[in-house]
């Protein structure tokens, strides 16, 4: 018996970007519905940086921007994103297979501005990866998603609760960093019922896909 044939495609790769609270993982979860119903094989993938975590650790109890400094910690979290993607979309990567993310370019950036780095060198090396296929930015007030993000029923995010002006400034970090990244984001009306959203994103998807 020989094995299946391998399938050497690249993937479909989806960026949902947006402050906390926009409606990212509702909208991720959605469309991974959407495609798997229509016999694509939907994947959610998170890049989290584990060298800040490591940095935090060090710092303890003082913030690592404070310790490191903050160009320092968002390059070497810039090439350890550089090597999770390579890791995740180089190898044997099947037909029709997508992935959708809401950590890429446009987060990684915005986070960095946030955290005071430069992110214009960041920007240089994050023009090294491939370009998603859709962009996806999904635009919402910061105080409505701060709302969002109290009433969620995990009540999980603490930072959000502890540091009230943190999504106001990261809305301006990613307005701040919107310039730097080299590929379109199509902005969708995150104000809209979670419905309205994921209808307008598989919209652009199908367009993508047919
Ligand atoms: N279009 C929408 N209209 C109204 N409420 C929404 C909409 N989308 C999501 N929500 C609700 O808002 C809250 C935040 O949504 P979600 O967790 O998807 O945001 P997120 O962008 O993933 O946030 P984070 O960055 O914190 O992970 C949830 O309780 C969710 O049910
Ligand atoms: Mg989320």
């Amino acid at each position: 018996m020989c094995p299946a044939r391998l399938h050497l495609g690249r993937p479909v790769l989806i960026e949902v970007a947006g402050i906390d609270g926009s409606g990212k993982t509702t909208l991720v979860e959605r469309l991974r519905g959407h495609l798997n119903q229509r016999g694509h094989h939907a994947y959610y993938r998170a890049w989290p940086s584990t060298y800040k975590r490591i940095a935090a650790d060090l710092a303890h109890p003082i913030p690592w921007q404070e310790f490191f400094g903050a160009d320092q910690i968002e390059t070497a979290a810039a090439f350890e994103n550089l090597a999770a993607v390579h890791h995740h979309l180089a190898p044997l990567d099947h037909a029709r297979q997508v992935i959708i993310t809401d950590t890429y370019t446009v987060r990684w950036l915005a986070t960095a501005a946030l955290n005071s780095a430069d992110p214009e060198p960041l920007a240089a090396l994050y023009a090294s990866l491939r370009a998603p296929d859709l962009s996806l930015w999904l635009d919402l007030d910061p105080g409505a998603a701060r709302e969002r993000v109290l009433s969620r029923p995990s009540r999980d995010h603490l930072t959000t609760t502890r540091d009230t002006g943190r999504i106001a400034r990261y809305a301006q970090a990613f307005a701040a960093t919107a310039g730097l990244v080299p590929y379109h984001r199509h902005r969708v009306d995150a104000s809209a019922p979670p419905g309205q959203v994921a209808a307008e994103a598989a919209r652009l998807l199908d367009g993508l896909l047919n």
